[in-house]
């Protein structure tokens, strides 16, 4: 792989990625009640270890990603800062604001940038730190599952959302290692992965939509079968893109409703957000 083509593709999936896992760590920490303030402290260090990583993404992909892929609203969203901000009021978790308003003013691409061979070995330095973060936040997933379902701990997240995350930290692992190993010709494997991801977002916001939210709740399930049936089919492009562009415009519109007070389910705003990101980054993906 020339540099610029590795520096380009290391930026777009650490930089997408990376806010994930501190996101997913973020959902975590704030999901444990009082008497799990141990497991709170380990959530709250992986959230402040991909935060500082995270910070590092965003200084090397300076000059590095198009304006096009920049402004493909898998990075951040209109929406993004309000719901960090809505979601320090409420949950008393501080969600990295700065971090965000540098993200919002990353530089696009410059030939003599995006091509360097020593922001190459950076790139390199970070995905290694970031695949060890990764691993053990998989770990760490796993055995909190592990206890759940045995039903020696209890938090307020569906058991089956811990594993939704625990599975897109180990999709991110396949991801880093791609890399590394010159291996990121796009296979479809992401295609599958994606579907059932959609899946399963649809199936948490079912759940977590206040019970009056029918119209709301009724679409959310049309989308879980659809997923469903794009997931266990073979990978289809064409239609997985035809639903996911609707997914898209649901997600969005149920983001901008919780936010502004006209949606009351117990999803937070940022989860909303950090779902409608995922949803454009598959967007992304199913169109390059
Ligand atoms: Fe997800």
């Amino acid at each position: 792989m020339i540099n610029e083509e590795y520096n380009m593709i290391s930026a777009a999936t650490y930089l997408f990625w990376s806010r994930i896992m501190k996101e997913h760590a973020i959902f975590i920490e704030s999901s444990l009640p009082p008497p799990q303030s141990r497991l709170a402290v380990q959530a709250k260090q992986y959230h402040n270890q991909f935060s500082q990583l995270f910070r590092r993404v965003i200084l090397l992909s300076n000059g590095v990603l198009t304006e096009e892929i920049l402004a493909s609203e898998q990075f951040l969203t209109d929406f993004t800062e309000t719901a960090e901000r809505d979601f320090e009021k409420f949950f008393g978790v501080p969600a990295n604001i700065p971090l965000t308003v540098s993200e919002q003013h990353i530089k696009p691409f410059r030939a003599d940038i995006a091509g360097d061979r020593q922001l190459r070995a950076r790139f390199s330095e970070i995905g290694g730190q970031l695949l060890r973060e990764t691993e053990a936040f998989v770990l760490f997933q796993q055995d909190m599952l592990n206890r759940r379902v045995s039903c020696k701990l209890f938090f307020g997240l569906y058991p089956s959302a811990l594993n939704h995350l625990m599975k897109e930290a180990k999709r991110f692992i396949v991801e880093i290692k791609a890399i590394e190993s010159a291996d990121a010709a796009q296979s479809d494997s992401f295609i599958a992965f994606w579907n059932q991801g959609m899946s399963e977002h649809a199936k948490s916001l079912r759940g977590e939509l206040d019970w009056t939210e029918e119209k709301e709740i009724h679409a959310a399930n049309d989308y879980a079968e659809a997923f469903d049936m794009l997931a266990s089919a073979a990978p289809d492009r064409v239609k997985s893109l035809e639903y996911n562009t609707r997914f898209a415009k649901y997600a969005e519109n149920v983001t901008q409703n919780f936010i502004g007070c006209k949606l009351l389910g117990i999803m937070s705003g940022l989860y909303c957000d950090h779902l409608l990101r995922e949803v454009n980054h598959f967007n992304w993906a199913l169109k390059h």
